[in-house]
């Protein structure tokens, strides 16, 4: 039996920072952000507002698609770079916040791919019989972006999206995942300072170490030709043709790699789920957000092949296939 996604959700912060905005910030254009990112606009924060509180608004949404209640949960696992703190877990925080009091909680870490990892060890849950997973991915990429880094600062936002997964059918939920890391490149995109190589001192703060420092051009090409390979590899595992996906939910980075990789996977433009105009690079969050999306406006239908391809730090790559 294949595990099935029951419900999702989702959440954003309702402050909205356009590129008009960050013109006023730091030296770039609207001009140059669209036709180099494809973003417009993105959502920050409210003071005092952290990664559970966006992960609770989703949760609870997903929660409530599915049909299934906070205690009936069996493990929460909460994708994301951006925790409330780096002690408890956010997903224990979350875990209290929605009283899903027989869950076990812990946080997933694999950057831009942390959904499609948490999916993946959720299926395995599911397959070897638990009954309800929790998949979140928060992320408050504001608290760790440089906002004086015109490299930087217009590509992140913050969101949450989450899924309940559960019992499925043979032929249709999950049907595969694929996960992938290669460790020799962290310095393509990576927080330097913060943790326990350069702990927490006014010099970290001072040098800006503890916000997010990524060589976009290399990042380019790397994220165009591992999450083509990683499409490829779910269609070939499940003997699927490529023509036969309907939607593709690439994670959100940039719309000229979701472009490039749809192009190259020869998928078309109207099966392509785009809305990081919207909402920019959410990390770990931007598939399930979405995701959410796709099927709250019926872009994904019962019945359809969904493919999943996320890429981000580490460096890190994944798919996943569904039969929704
Ligand atoms: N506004 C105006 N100019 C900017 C700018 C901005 N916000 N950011 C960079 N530039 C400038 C650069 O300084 C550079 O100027 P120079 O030629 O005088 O040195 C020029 O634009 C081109 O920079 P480059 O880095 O080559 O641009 P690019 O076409 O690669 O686009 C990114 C930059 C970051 C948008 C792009 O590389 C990207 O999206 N990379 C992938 C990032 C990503 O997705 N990472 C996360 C994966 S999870």
């Amino acid at each position: 039996m294949n595990s099935a996604i029951l419900g999702t959700g989702s959440y954003v912060p309702t402050r909205v920072l356009t590129n008009a905005d960050l013109e006023r910030m730091v030296d770039t254009s609207d001009t140059w952000i669209v036709e180099r990112t494809g973003i417009r606009e993105r959502r920050l924060v409210a003071p005092g507002q952290a990664c559970s509180d966006l992960a609770l608004q989703a949760a609870q949404r997903a929660l409530l698609a599915a049909n299934v209640k906070a205690c009936d949960i069996d493990l929460i696992l909460l994708a994301t770079c951006t925790g409330d703190a780096p002690l408890p877990s956010t997903a224990c925080l979350l875990q209290h916040q929605l009283g899903a009091t027989r869950a076990a909680a812990c946080d997933i870490s694999a950057a831009c791919c942390g959904f499609v990892y948490a999916l993946s060890i959720a299926d395995a849950y599911i397959k070897t019989g638990m009954r309800h997973v929790l998949v979140v991915a928060s992320e408050v990429m504001s608290a760790i972006t440089d906002w004086t880094d015109r490299n930087t600062c217009v590509l992140f936002g913050d969101g949450a999206g989450a899924v309940v997964l559960g019992q499925g059918s043979q032929h249709s939920g999950i049907l595969s995942t694929h996960l992938h890391a290669n460790g020799r490149l962290p310095e393509m995109i990576h927080v330097p300072g913060g943790g326990s190589r350069e702990p927490a001192s006014k010099e970290v703060l001072d040098n800006k170490r503890c916000f997010i420092k990524m060589k976009g051009n290399e990042t380019f090409k790397i994220a165009v030709k591992s999450m083509e390979e990683a499409a490829h590899e779910a269609a070939d595992a499940n003997g699927v043709a490529m023509a036969d996906i309907d939607v593709f939910i690439p994670h959100q980075a940039n719309m000229r790699i979701l472009k490039a990789v749809s192009q190259r996977l020869g998928l078309g433009q109207e099966k392509l789920m785009i809305n990081l105009d919207k909402f920019g690079n959410t990390s770990a969050a931007s598939i399930p957000l979405a995701l959410d999306e796709a099927v709250l406006s019926q872009k994904v239908q019962k019945g359809q092949l969904v493919l999943l391809a996320a890429f981000g730090a580490g460096l890190t790559w994944a798919s996943a296939l569904v039969r929704w």
